[in-house]
């Protein structure tokens, strides 16, 4: 073992030497980039494909690893759930990832990340990941965390985003009519007011009377 030595400090402690530099030279280097303000946050700048990459990955697997142990209630697709979920969705989520035939609103054009096509995206996760994901929200982007909602709605939202993936405007406006005129259930005051993404009837904004609307 001696023999290989090339001075006469032993090999593993010139290794620990290196390491610690190089570990003191990070803190160094990432703190200038921090301090200097040199780290650019606009959102109207990409990140480098490694840290998307990073970022990315990182989201994915903790959904992933926090879902574990989430158990799908039944009568996902019940038509009642779905209905419910379809009000959610077009109350709180359309505004931002827009709904078949419905383009995203202002807010989201500028948001980075870009709130994704969940009608494209949506098949990525299982029903329990979703879940989680609509409760919580992800840090670091737009996407909110909807925890003070109540978990049966959450699991409606959830029932809605499977059925999305092919889903038509038509289906989407048909789903919205028939929840009004099943007398839409007010959650919060600012209900009240058309949110945009919301689909609103033809020949009037009352969406607590949709008189003359059949199915
Ligand atoms: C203020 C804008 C905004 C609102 C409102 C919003 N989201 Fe999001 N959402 C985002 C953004 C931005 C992302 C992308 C996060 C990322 O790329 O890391 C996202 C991601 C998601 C994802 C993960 C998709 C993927 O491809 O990984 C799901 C699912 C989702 N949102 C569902 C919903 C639902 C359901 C609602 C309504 C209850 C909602 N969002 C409301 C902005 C929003």
């Amino acid at each position: 073992m001696h023999s290989f030595l090339m001075s006469h400090q032993p090999r593993w402690q010139v290794a620990l030497e290196m390491l610690a530099l190089g570990f003191i030279l990070a803190i160094v280097c990432g703190s200038a980039l921090i301090y200097t303000g040199a780290y650019d946050v606009a959102a109207t700048r990409r990140h480098w494909p490694l840290t998307e990459w990073l970022l990315d990955t990182a989201r994915i697997r903790s959904i992933k690893a926090r879902a574990v142990g989430i158990t799908p209630p039944a009568g996902l697709d019940d038509h009642a759930k779905i209905l419910m979920g379809t009000e959610h969705y077009a109350d709180h989520c359309a505004v931002c990832h827009g709904a078949p035939g419905v383009p995203k609103g202002d807010i989201a054009q500028g948001l980075y990340p870009q709130p994704p096509d969940l009608a494209a995206t949506s098949k990525r996760y299982t029903d329990a990941e979703l879940f989680w994901i609509v409760k919580h929200g992800i840090k670091m982007t737009g996407m909110p965390g909807w925890a003070d909602h109540d978990d049966d709605e959450l699991w409606a939202t959830v029932a809605f985003l499977k059925m999305l993936p092919g889903m038509t405007p038509e289906d989407y406006a048909k789903l919205v009519m028939q929840d009004m005129s099943h007398g839409r259930q007010h959650h919060e005051g600012h209900d009240a007011q058309p949110q945009p993404g919301m689909v609103q009837p033809p020949g009037g904004t009352d969406h607590d009377h949709p008189a003359g609307h059949q199915h």
